[in-house]
């Protein structure tokens, strides 16, 4: 993995009854250790109805979740 210092302030963005937004560069680890590099704007799952965790496959909008 690359240098791992945190070095600007990063946003996440709530959104209404929806995923948290995100905007940057990004390493997911998973489980086993595997690490997947994403850049730009990442939307990860708040309601847990996903079937693409932990992004954000649009589920929320056909459910009652609330945030
Ligand atoms: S927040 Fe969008 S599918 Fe869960």
């Amino acid at each position: 993995m690359e240098n791992n210092s945190i070095t600007e302030i990063q946003k996440i963005v709530l959104a209404e009854n929806g995923p948290y937004l995100l905007e940057g560069k990004f390493v997911f680890v998973n489980h086993e250790g595997v690490e997947t590099v994403k850049e730009g704007k990442v939307a990860l799952c708040r309601c847990g109805h996903s079937t693409n965790k932990p992004f954000c496959d649009g589920t929320h909008r056909r459910t009652e979740w609330k945030a």
